[in-house]
């Protein structure tokens, strides 16, 4: 392990200071210098860390569950995300067998209905901020996917809000607010199970735990959604010849590619690991990124670029990986692209053309990778034509 490549170190802290500050630098440069190399560098984070982003290291990773434990990764620090299924080692297949239904692709249809009624209550006005608007139209979607729309708005809002804000506001326990929401969570939950209905909560109540578990779930799915849509809209504006029903859904995959809201997976070993020569202790961090994998030069064609047409082929096996991979794939994936679907579509509907006017699309590795924003975008009623510009950077 020591003889693996490092990005440059700073006295006493390793890496831990420029993780904090800026982790995509960081990652890039590692990257660089393992290329050729196996694609895997060490880093110090307090903890020994290995990242690799290669094909093979991020199957290893994603189907070796017994050695590349969740407990004690980097999720563990966020309240949010603690007692649910994510953070499960033993038994995370059968709690999965649990709570999947609901969420598998057929099921998605009886949601369609619900998720597009929602939206006609965010339009957006001919100008506007694509990523506040992204905030409010996934927050009306979930709330109608999880319970019908029957959650208080705001408590939703309010709850969601520290997990878009930079480290350390989303590891902050917030007893308080978690308590308030878990009682109103119960309340919905006693009604669906003496009144019937048939969204999520409906089904995930019957289960012991569920009801928890769509607390959890709704915090893994919603910034991660925002982002998304945030990005895609941008992308559709400054490219307005992919604004059309037939190139949306290649969008959403060209998005998530280049801007993966799980930048960094981490895992911790169970015992020490060989990978390519190199001894990997018991108790390293193991980490894989979907953001690198997803911008390798010897894998991608134009990496950087935003290219949808990419997708009329298929990407290369296990570098691809948005939405992880393996038994831990991320449970809400039909959902999410059901609710970037709709929305991407309802936009089509309210005006053909988009273009953008000025923003800030830098990404922000926190919690999930989002952009700086804002993301000021106008809709206008003929379709935009290519030759209309780009954006104007915010100063
Ligand atoms: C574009 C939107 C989304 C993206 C990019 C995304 C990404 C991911 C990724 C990368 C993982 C795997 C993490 C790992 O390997 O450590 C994951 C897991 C998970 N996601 Fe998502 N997610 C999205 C939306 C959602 C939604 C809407 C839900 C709501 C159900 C959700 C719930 C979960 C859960 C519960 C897991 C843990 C699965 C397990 O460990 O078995 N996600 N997601």
């Amino acid at each position: 392990m020591h003889s693996l490549p490092q990005p440059a170190t700073l006295p006493v802290s390793g890496h831990l200071q420029r993780w904090g500050a800026q982790p995509l630098s960081l990652l890039h440069e590692g990257a660089a210098l393992s290329l050729d190399t196996g694609k895997t560098f060490a880093l110090r984070l307090g903890l020994p860390a290995v990242v690799g982003y290669s094909p093979e290291w991020n199957r290893r990773l994603l189907t070796d569950l017994d050695t590349f434990r969740s407990a004690g990764s980097f999720s563990a620090v966020v309240p949010y995300l603690a007692g649910g299924v994510i953070l499960t080692d033993a038994g995370h297949r059968e709690r999965r067998g649990a709570v999947n239904p609901p969420f598998g692709k057929r099921s998605m249809e009886s949601l369609r209905e619900r998720v597009r009624a929602a939206l006609r209550a965010e339009k957006p006005d001919a100008t506007f901020d694509a990523l506040a608007w992204a905030d409010r139209a996934v927050l009306r979607m979930l709330n109608a996917a999880y319970f019908s729309s029957d959650l208080d708005a705001h408590l939703l809002h309010d709850f969601l809000a520290p997990l878009r804000s930079p480290f350390p506001v989303p590891a902050i326990p917030r007893p308080l607010l978690f308590a308030r929401m878990n009682r109103a969570l119960d309340e919905l939950a006693r009604q669906r199970l003496t009144q019937g209905g048939d969204d999520l909560l409906f089904h995930l109540a019957r289960w012991p735990g569920g009801v928890r578990e769509a607390r959890i779930s709704l915090a893994a799915g919603h910034d991660t959604t925002t982002h998304t849509l945030a990005w895609a809209v941008w992308h559709l504006a400054e490219h307005p010849e992919w604004f059309r029903e037939d190139g949306l859904k290649s969008v959403i995959k060209e998005t998530l590619r280049l801007y993966p809201p799980g930048w960094m997976g981490s895992r911790r070993l169970s015992r020490d690991v060989q990978w390519q020569g190199h001894t990997v202790p018991k108790g390293a961090l193991a980490l894989y990124s979907p953001y690198l994998s997803a911008r390798d030069p010897q894998l991608w064609d134009a990496p950087e670029a935003f290219k949808p047409e990419r997708w009329e082929h298929n990407p290369p096996a296990w570098a691809y990986l948005p939405f992880g991979g393996g038994e831990r794939l991320c449970l809400g994936m039909h959902l999410a692209n059901l609710m970037l679907e709709e929305a991407l579509a309802y936009l089509l509907e309210v005006a053909p053309g988009l273009r953008a006017l000025r923003g800030d699309p830098t990404p922000r590795p926190g919690v999930t990778l989002g952009p700086a924003g804002p993301l000021m975008v106008r809709l206008s009623p003929v379709p935009t034509p290519r030759t209309s510009g780009g954006a104007t950077p915010v100063p």
